[in-house]
């Protein structure tokens, strides 16, 4: 790994995103590990920067770690085929992001399945939960472990306090059919769409409101654009931190060994920070001027109330065994 690339020379986003990065020697196994996230505060931006400190550290002159944020080097769309195609060696997706080559996933969409984050947590530790790592094995995708990002919340261009405020309205949603189920039974209609074009689509009023995460919704400045937030906390966003076999099998053992271990460490760090990185980044919307709204008990079970259908439309597909254990953590 040789000094850093001075920001000067960069021409375009990608060359902008490739010199915060160090520049690989020759001889060295070069890793890229594109993401779609921004800011300094995001818990997959820290992970997937510390990820790249502890390789670039540990593992110096044998492997070299260039980290593309923001969807610079590819975004939702492509970065799955480029990962099959070698052109990108570490991803972290969002669970939502995989019902074309699993419906098991769909499991940690299913609305207010985790009560809050460290339900989900206990899942993912769980049998069953790391079984679902290697759901995608026969497509030559390998789970190292599950990046934790945090509850979502609702936002929209006008007040929502109870489920019958979104009737009508727009939400752009992740390709998730749980997501797209979840919305229709809100009686309002689901626009699947990439995360970088969301901002755009909000501004522009293409969709009237999203869901998301207290960092994705300060870091991506989605309250800007919207009425306000409101502390849903309906669904958990969280990623799955992977690798492709035959980048694992490219490597000889001790390095694939150091690799995963490190990987395995940097998961574990990850989701002891992240609920502070969501708290600062509740802060920072309320700081910046943004709206959050509270819901009182009655308002949430309306809200729990509405989405209950959904849990039964997605039984066969995700199973009846992985959703009580999801909803047993
Ligand atoms: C992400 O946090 O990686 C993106 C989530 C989204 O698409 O809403």
């Amino acid at each position: 790994m040789k000094k850093l690339i001075g920001a000067a020379g960069a021409l375009t986003l990608a060359v902008a995103a490739a010199s915060a990065n160090a520049a690989c020697d020759s001889g060295e196994v070069v890793v890229k590990l594109s993401h779609v996230t921004g800011g300094t505060t995001h818990p997959k931006v820290v992970a997937a920067n510390n990820f790249a400190e502890r390789v670039n550290s540990e593992l110096n002159g044998r492997m070299c770690m260039e980290v593309y944020p923001n969807s610079t080097l590819f975004g939702d769309s492509k970065e799955l085929e480029a990962l099959l195609l070698g052109d990108v060696q570490v991803l972290a997706p969002s669970l939502s992001k995989f019902g074309s080559y699993t419906k098991r996933l769909g499991v940690f969409d299913l609305p207010f399945i985790f009560e809050d984050m460290d339900a989900a947590i206990r899942f993912t530790n769980s049998a069953t939960g790391k079984d679902l790592l290697n759901s995608m094995n026969d497509v030559g995708f390998v789970g190292l472990g599950y990046w934790m990002s945090g509850m979502k919340y609702f936002s929209a261009n006008k007040p929502l306090n109870v489920p019958t405020d979104a009737a009508g309205l727009k939400f752009r949603v992740q390709t998730s059919d749980v997501a797209k189920a979840m919305i229709a039974a809100m009686g309002a209609s689901p626009q699947p769409m990439a995360f970088s074009e969301v901002y755009g689509a909000l501004q522009t009023g293409v969709v009237d409101g999203q869901e998301n995460t207290w960092s994705n919704i300060y870091t991506k400045k989605f309250f800007e654009v919207q009425d306000g937030v409101t502390q849903t906390s309906h669904q958990l966003l969280a990623y799955f931190f992977m690798t492709s076999q035959d980048f694992l099998d490219s490597l000889d053992a001790d390095l694939r060994a150091e690799f995963l271990a490190i990987a395995d460490d940097v998961t574990q760090q990850a989701n002891l920070v992240v609920k502070e990185k969501e708290e600062t980044n509740r802060a920072n919307i309320l700081k910046a001027g943004g709206t959050i709204r509270e819901l009182t008990p009655e308002q949430r079970a309306e809200w729990v109330e509405a989405m209950k259908p959904v849990w039964k439309q997605f039984e066969d597909e995700i199973g009846a065994d992985v959703i009580k254990a999801a909803a047993g953590a």
